[in-house]
C-alpha cells in the first residue's frame, strides 16, 4: 500500500463515522508564540478543545504537516525524522475513550475498512495513573474486547500522558506498536521495553483523552469537555504497512534515497523544502536558525543537495497534495555558499588551534561530522562541553518561551 492510499484511506474511514476533514495548517503556527512549528494536528485545534465550538462541527479529521526538531540527533536511526504528516481524528466534547479505541483498531487491522496489519503483531500501552489522574481501567477494559490482556501494558506518564507544553489541553494516552521483525510474539512487559528500545516495536498510533488542563507545566484540573486527540505518523505507518523495518525505505523516503546514501541528507532536505514552501527563510533567530542548521547539517553529509531537492518537490506521494515555493533551490544555494565559505574560515581556526567545540556552537555541526572533519577529536571533551551547552540553551529557552 503506498502512502497516498494511506492518507486517503484514512480520511475515508473516518469521514464515514461523521468527521468533517479540515485542510493541514501551516507549518508556521499562527498566533501562537509559545513554539516555532506545528509540531501535532491537535495544535491549531487548542482553542476547540478547550471549548470553544469548531465552525467544521465536533468531529474533525485531517493530514497535517508537523517539524518536530528535539530528536534531530536520533535521525538516521530506523524511525526519526524532523518533518513528517500526522494522520489525525478528533472528537471535540463528543465521542470518547470506546469509540475511539474501537476505531483505532478497526482501522488498522480490518482488511476490508482498514490497513489489514495483523493482530497479532500489536501491542498496546495504557496509563498507569498518578497524582493527577487516576490509573486508566477504563481503556484497558476496552482494549481487553480487542487484544489479549497479556498484550496491554501499563505505563507511566513519561509516556502515556500528552500535552503539547507547559499550558494547555492534555491527558492520558493509549498507544499502539507494531512488531516489525513480525517474530516478537507474547511479551512481558519487560521483553516490550527492551523491543521498543531497539525499535522492534513501533509507534504507529497514539489516542490521547484530552480531558485535563495544564497550567504553567502542572495539570490544575479538567476541562469543559472530553476530548479525543489521536495522532499517526504517516512515515512509521507507511513502514509498518510496507513492511520496512526503517522510514527510508518506505515509498515516502525511497525517491530521496535514490539520489543520497545519506539519511540525514535525506530528512533534513525534506524538512527544508517544506519549510521554505511555508515562508521560512534561513536566519540567525528561531524558525530561520533552524533551517539553517538542517541545511548545514545535510550540506555536509551530502554536498550534492539539488537532486534531493527535486526528489521532494516531484514527489508522487506529494503532487496535487503540497505546493513548493519556486525560488526553493535559490534559497538553499544562497546558503550553502555562505556556509562553504564559513566552513573552510571554522577548519582553518581549528587547524590553527581553536577549539573544535566552536564547529558546534558556530556552525551548527554534528558531532558525528566533526569527528570526520577534525583528526583525534577529544570526544570526551566535546560530550562534556555540549551537556553545558545544552543545559544552558534549555534555561534561555524556557525563559525565552514562558511569556
Ligand atoms: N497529540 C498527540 C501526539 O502528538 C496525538 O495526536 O501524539
Amino acid at each position: 500500500m503506498q502512502s497516498r492510499e494511506i492518507r486517503e484511506k484514512f480520511l475515508k474511514f473516518f469521514e464515514e463515522r461523521g468527521h468533517t476533514k479540515i485542510p493541514s495548517a501551516s507549518l508556521i503556527p499562527e498566533g501562537d508564540k509559545s513554539v516555532l512549528f506545528t509540531t501535532a494536528g491537535m495544535q491549531p485545534l487548542v482553542p476547540y478543545l478547550m471549548g470553544n465550538e469548531h465552525p467544521q462541527g465536533k468531529r474533525l479529521v485531517n493530514i497535517q504537516k508537523c517539524v518536530r526538531t528535539q530528536d534531530i540527533e536520533e535521525v538516521g536511526d530506523n524511525t526519526h525524522d524532523t518533518f513528517f504528516e500526522m494522520l489525525g481524528n478528533w472528537s471535540l466534547g463528543d465521542y470518547f475513550k470506546e469509540e475511539a479505541i474501537k476505531w483505532s483498531f478497526e482501522l488498522l487491522t480490518s482488511k476490508e475498512e482498514g490497513f489489514g496489519l495483523d493482530p497479532k503483531r500489536l501491542y498496546i500501552t495504557v496509563f498507569e495513573g498518578d497524582e493527577n489522574a487516576p490509573r486508566d481501567e477504563e481503556a484497558f477494559e476496552i482494549w481487553k474486547k480487542y487484544m489479549p490482556e497479556n498484550r496491554i501494558y501499563f505505563m507511566g506518564a513519561k509516556s502515556n500522558w500528552w500535552s503539547m507544553g507547559e499550558d494547555g489541553p492534555c491527558g492520558p494516552d493509549t498507544e499502539m506498536f507494531y512488531d516489525v521483525t513480525g517474530k516478537l510474539g507474547d511479551m512481558t512487559k519487560e521483553e516490550y521495553m527492551v523491543a521498543d528500545e531497539r525499535q522492534e516495536v513501533v509507534e504507529v498510533w497514539n489516542d490521547v483523552f484530552m480531558e485535563y488542563l495544564k497550567k504553567g507545566g502542572k495539570v490544575v484540573g479538567k476541562l469543559s469537555q472530553k476530548n479525543v486527540d489521536t495522532g499517526a505518523g504517516l512515515e512509521r505507518l507507511t513502514m509498518a504497512l510496507q513492511g520496512k523495518n526503517n522510514i527510508f525505505e518506505t515509498d515516502l523516503f525511497a525517491p530521496l534515497m535514490g539520489v543520497t546514501s545519506s539519511r540525514i541528507a535525506a530528512d533534513h532536505i525534506r524538512t527544508s523544502v517544506f519549510m521554505i514552501a511555508d515562508g521560512v527563510t534561513p536566519s540567525n533567530t528561531d524558525r530561520g536558525y533552524i533551517l539553517r542548521r538542517l541545511l548545514r547539517r545535510a550540506y555536509v553529509s551530502d554536498k550534492n543537495i539539488d537532486p534531493i531537492v527535486d526528489a521532494v518537490i516531484n514527489h508522487p506521494s506529494y503532487q496535487g497534495l503540497y505546493t513548493f515555493a519556486p525560488n526553493t533551490k535559490e534559497i538553499i544555494h544562497d546558503e550553502l555558499a555562505k556556509f562553504e565559505k564559513a566552513l573552510s574560515a571554522g577548519l582553518k581556526q581549528v587547524e590553527k588551534g581553536a577549539d573544535p567545540f566552536t564547529l558546534f556552537t558556530s556552525y551548527g555541526l554534528p558531532l558525528e561530522i566533526i569527528k570526520e572533519v577534525v583528526p583525534n577529536l577529544d570526544e570526551e571533551k566535546f560530550k562534556e562541553e555540549m551537556k553545558k551547552h545544552q543545559e544552558l540553551s534549555r534555561q534561555s529557552s524556557s525563559q525565552k518561551f514562558s511569556n
